[in-house]
């Protein structure tokens, strides 16, 4: 087997002439070419190591070799649709519905977690009688037209883009930088209560609500945590209004939060959605996603009379994949390492939050984290060209991470569940030197105490000699102006 067929150039020219130039690759000034992965670990072709702190899709780590062997020993055996009865097909279900509630009894196997989404408004649909989504602000569902749609995170980066008149936008429910933030008395129910508006807003157009969509906790929308209770009463008030709740588990689901299976079990035993949608790790790198929903949702997309047919759905060799990263999980215990490494990943960042006022909030669950960076804790200035140089920095130190969220300044940790806590002090070394580095490029300094102009209308921090912040937040404080800093050379935005 060829690790590298041609020189890393000759891979870029060909890749520019053949791809098309909207597939972006990371690092474009710079590509990294990966030949081989093992675990946490990625391999240039000169075999060198990268620390890997993003692929969520390399869920139990990359070519695990149990996963491996199952879809190998599978394909010389068989590979066909699910018109053929098979054992990894039912057998796979019964698995996956073992770790769901048992509401949710019923699979559909796809493709990709697009194809999921779009099944998913397909069932919401044809169950409700209506058409009318809700979506998150920043929210992203997935790549075919349908998904677009919904996806503020996408067609906001279109300057002609048209909302699509059934759909529905609600506030992110984020309580660092959202409408309502930590210090609302009740920002899980003045969220939700948006989304009451919104349906009443709905109705008097004569719109009529198929479903609310929602990832459990937003990943591109930069590492939200919804605050608990926020999804009982979005679901109350849809299901009011005779919709649904869709939570999108494609980033989230199966194990990364830790203390939960599936994510949007961290709001409470009393939230059941009414449909799952999965993909992403679920194969741990083979192509193949589902969609799980009751059976009454089921019953009335079988009503339509339309058969639902899916070449590649449910294929043996996708079921042995799937099967075989169940039981890496569990017996691995995966999930018990996603919570042991992240509290600890999480507990070295909050010590780096008193250190550096760069970062402005450290958010997460599980090997599901986030970190804010911002020029101004006061004004939550994001700092987007600090973000992306901390990214670039750490990639020339071979680590591989990311930024993103509305502002591209959320560091973003979802690295394969066989993260460990060497790797999480080996990140955050590094991530302190850069910061330091930029923070006396920028002359942030820890002695500095910083007071809003106007305390009533903005938010107060303090910082005291070891930069633990107290931060009290004022209503309307929302994103404010730029601060002008010395900026450093070394940025690149
Ligand atoms: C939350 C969420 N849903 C759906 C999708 C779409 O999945 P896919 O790229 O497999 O079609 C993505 C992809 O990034 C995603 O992040």
């Amino acid at each position: 087997m060829f690790a590298e067929r041609f020189e890393k150039k000759e891979t870029i020219d060909l890749r520019k002439r053949y791809i098309g130039p909207s597939c972006k690759i990371f690092f474009s000034h710079d590509p990294i070419k990966i030949v081989r992965a093992k675990g946490q670990y990625m391999y240039d072709e000169k075999g060198q190591r990268y620390l890997d702190c993003i692929n969520n899709v390399a869920h139990v780590g990359h070519c695990h070799p149990d996963v491996v062997k199952a879809g190998a020993q599978q394909m010389e055996l068989l590979n066909t649709n699910s018109r053929f009865l098979h054992d990894n097909l039912v057998l796979y279900a019964q698995r996956l519905q073992a770790t769901l509630p048992d509401k949710l009894g019923v699979c559909y196997f796809v493709n990709s977690g697009s194809e999921a989404n779009d099944l998913a408004l397909r069932l919401a649909r044809q169950y409700t009688g209506h058409t009318d989504i809700i979506t998150l602000e920043n929210a992203y569902h997935g790549h075919v037209s349908s998904l677009i749609d919904i996806s503020p995170y996408k067609f906001h980066q279109l300057s002609d883009a048209e909302q699509n008149q059934f759909v529905h936008v609600a506030s992110s429910p984020d309580v660092y930088r959202g409408k309502y933030r930590a210090d609302h008395p009740d920002p899980a129910t003045a969220y939700a209560d948006e989304v009451k508006d919104i349906i009443s807003k709905a109705h008097k157009k004569g719109g009529k609500i198929a479903a609310f969509i929602a990832e459990s906790l937003q990943s591109c929308g930069g590492q939200v945590i919804p605050p608990v209770g926020y999804f009982q009463q979005v679901a109350q008030h849809v299901r009011k209004a005779g919709g649904i709740f869709i939570a999108d588990e494609v980033q989230v689901g199966f194990g990364r939060v830790g203390s939960h299976f599936w994510a949007f079990q961290l709001q409470g035993e009393d939230f059941v959605p009414d449909i799952v949608t999965m993909g992403k790790p679920i194969g741990n790198g083979h192509p193949m996603s589902c969609v799980v929903t009751t059976k009454e949702v089921a019953e009335a997309f079988m009503t339509s009379g339309m058969e639902y047919f899916n070449t590649f759905g449910g294929n043996p060799v996708s079921c042995a994949i799937g099967l075989a990263v169940l039981d890496v999980i569990e017996k691995e215990d995966l999930q018990g390492n996603a919570l042991r490494v992240g509290q600890y990943l999480t507990s070295l960042l909050e010590k780096q939050k008193e250190k550096h006022l760069l970062i402005g909030d450290i958010r997460g669950r599980g090997l599901f984290v986030g970190v804010e960076l911002v020029r101004d804790r006061l004004k939550i200035t994001p700092a987007t060209a600090e973000a992306q140089e901390v990214i670039y920095r750490l990639k020339e130190q071979h680590i591989l991470l990311s930024a993103d969220g509305p502002h591209r300044n959320v560091l973003k940790f979802k690295p394969p569940m066989c993260f460990t806590t060497e790797d999480a002090e080996l990140v955050v070394e590094k991530i302190d030197v850069i910061l330091t580095e930029l923070e006396e490029a920028l002359d942030l300094k820890l002695n500095h105490t910083l007071t809003a102009e106007n305390e009533s209308n903005k938010r107060k921090l303090l910082t005291d000699e070891n930069g633990h912040s107290g931060v009290l937040h004022g209503k309307g404080s929302r994103q404010g102006s730029p601060q002008q800093t010395k900026q450093s050379k070394r940025l690149r935005t």
